[in-house]
């Protein structure tokens, strides 16, 4: 499925499209499309495309899925609950990737990592058939040692490390501090076998520091690239961000 050839040596971008979605949504017709977004992206240099499928479908739709699932040629990567109705639809359409997050109705996007010590037993049974299917499961944790150790254990491949709290630090030292804790959680994670990634609320001012960090392998970033393409385009904005990292 891999059809770019990306240097392992360099820091990968997956792009998020929701927002492309939600920008649809509001007038609840065709455009802008969500797969059109994607196929640019890849285009542009992305290694992969990641989408939402929330259960209030607030932004991708089951249809867009199934028509990014036969566009995408780099990676998809489904974020999901951890609900049957998920697993199933995933099992159907076959990403390359599930990411399991935590959702609220009420949020207006994802907040903190998953609860991964509160949902441990159910977590290991939930995650089995996507190994039988060949699809790779990662799952979006605080950068915590505990919630490291409970995801290898649980069977996943990959974790996704919640940068959400560096991306809302103010204050210099507190965000250096939050980067130490990141930094330190990907090194562990990766010492012990799991493939490491990153994102929420990274943008084209706070990314630069994860350069260093050459235990993360991407960076899944969606609000801020579609926010920029607003002005300069979406192959202009996932290139940018793409000379950011590399
Ligand atoms: N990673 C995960 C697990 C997410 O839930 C989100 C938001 O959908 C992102 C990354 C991207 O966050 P942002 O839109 O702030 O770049």
């Amino acid at each position: 499925m891999f059809t770019i050839d990306h240097n392992p040596a360099l820091m990968r971008l997956a792009v998020n499209i929701d927002h492309i979605a939600t920008l649809r949504n509001a007038r609840n017709e065709f455009e802008p499309d969500p797969v059109a977004a994607a196929l640019l992206a890849e285009k542009s240099g992305a290694a992969g495309i990641v989408c939402h499928l929330r259960e209030d479908r607030r932004h991708i739709r089951d249809n867009d899925l199934q028509r990014l699932r036969r566009a995408v040629t780099t990676k998809l990567d489904l974020e999901m609950a951890m609900t049957s109705e998920m697993q199933r639809i995933a099992l159907q359409t076959k990403p390359e990737l599930i990411t399991l997050v935590p959702e609220k109705r009420e949020e207006l996007t994802t907040e903190g990592g998953f609860n991964i010590k509160a949902h441990y037993s159910t977590l290991v049974e939930f995650l089995k058939p996507f190994k039988t299917a060949g699809i790779e499961s990662s799952i979006f944790i605080e950068p915590d040692k505990n919630a490291i150790d409970l995801s290898a254990k649980a069977g996943a491949d990959l974790v996704e490390l919640h940068t959400g709290s560096y991306a809302l630090k103010a204050n210099d030292d507190e965000r250096a501090r939050e980067l130490q804790r990141i930094h330190a959680a990907a090194i562990y994670a990766k010492s012990i076998g799991l493939k490491v990634v990153a994102g929420h609320g990274l943008n084209y001012l706070n990314i630069s520091p994860f350069k260093e960090i050459t235990e993360i392998e991407e960076v899944s970033i969606g609000h801020a690239i579609i926010a920029h393409a607003v002005f300069i385009g979406l192959d202009a904005a996932v290139k940018e961000l793409i000379r950011i990292i590399q």
